[in-house]
């Protein structure tokens, strides 16, 4: 599978034989990932991560990434600390950190940043989040997760709930689950459902989602519950959000109508959607599924930057 010098804008760039290869890639970079194993194979390589959005996980475990493979990082984390902040455009801030590295990792506010990010960028950009659009290397380690807890991904019965309509992890998810043939169901309150376009594209792969309000009904059926923050900074009117914040928050007495087996994900940050009290239980998935950011965006970096391990 060739990566090399690609972009990473949206899950609809890679196959699922791409998919496939860099969840095997993920696999053999899990011992660099903890430092049980050692090799700085993209030494003399460097990254550059702009990340015009607040994030921990997504930017920490790029960093951890390149670092575990000896690639250097240079990084932004405010609009404010750039020369945007002088009235530069995006365009000609993206040439100008392209000519500082080797591969761009943008996180940005808007949909579609990241796309034109890598129009004007001769290196490769990997979209990290844009806006309420797509989270590609989210999903890679989502799936990478969902298929240590389940052992394949073939057609595996997922429920997504939450704020499906802004939520761009699940929209980059529902699009790669599809490919594996996944019975999708998704739970959220009416306002908050997958956006058309999402659901129109899965349906034309073949996908046929079930929608509901209640989790209560469908969480006997579950392999994996998807759970997902209810994005309050996405709302343009604050009231409206407040109508919906709280609507589904996990708890172990919900837990008993599921399946022994069934994973609980979330890409997190969480805020009560899940008890703390679901942490400690076997169902539980979410910190491990955080953790596997490392050896995915250590496959990725080595697949694009053209490092062999
Ligand atoms: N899952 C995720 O994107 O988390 P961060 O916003 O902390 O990067």
């Amino acid at each position: 599978m060739d990566f090399y010098d690609r972009d990473v804008v949206s899950i609809r760039d890679l196959t699922r034989e791409e998919i496939e290869s860099i969840l095997d890639l993920s696999e053999k970079m899990v011992p660099y990932a903890t430092g049980e194993k050692v090799d700085r194979v993209l030494h003399g390589k460097i990254l550059g991560n702009l990340f015009f959005e607040p994030s921990t996980r997504t930017k920490l475990s790029f960093e951890s990434a390149a670092y575990r493979l000896g690639c250097d990082v240079i990084d932004v984390s405010e609009m404010s600390m750039t020369s945007i902040s002088k009235g530069e455009t995006l365009a000609d801030t993206i040439r100008m950190v392209d000519a500082y590295c080797d591969l761009i990792v943008l996180r940005h506010p808007y949909e579609g940043a990241a796309r034109l990010a890598a129009n004007f960028s001769i290196n490769p950009v990997i979209n990290a989040g844009d806006g309420a659009g797509s989270h590609p290397t989210q999903t890679l380690l989502d799936l990478f997760t969902m298929r240590q807890a389940k052992g394949s991904l073939d057609g595996l019965n997922v429920v997504l709930v939450g704020d499906l309509k802004y939520g761009r992890t699940v929209h980059s998810l529902a699009e790669a689950l599809t490919m594996f043939g996944a019975k999708l169901t998704l739970v959220a309150p009416d306002t908050l459902q997958m956006p058309d376009e999402i659901i129109n594209h899965i349906k034309e792969k073949g996908c046929r989602p079930a929608k509901t309000t209640s989790l209560e009904e469908v969480i006997d059926k579950a392999d994996v519950l998807y759970v997902t923050r209810i994005q309050k900074e996405r709302f343009p009117d604050p009231a409206e959000y407040k109508k919906v914040a709280g609507t589904y928050r996990i708890n172990n007495a919900m837990l008993r109508e599921a399946r022994r087996d069934m994973a609980i994900m979330h890409p997190l940050p969480r805020i009560d959607e899940i008890a703390p009290e679901v942490d400690s239980s076997e169902h539980a998935k979410y910190f491990q599924q955080a953790f596997n950011g490392v050896p995915v965006r250590m496959a990725l970096l080595c697949a694009i930057l053209g490092g062999e391990i």
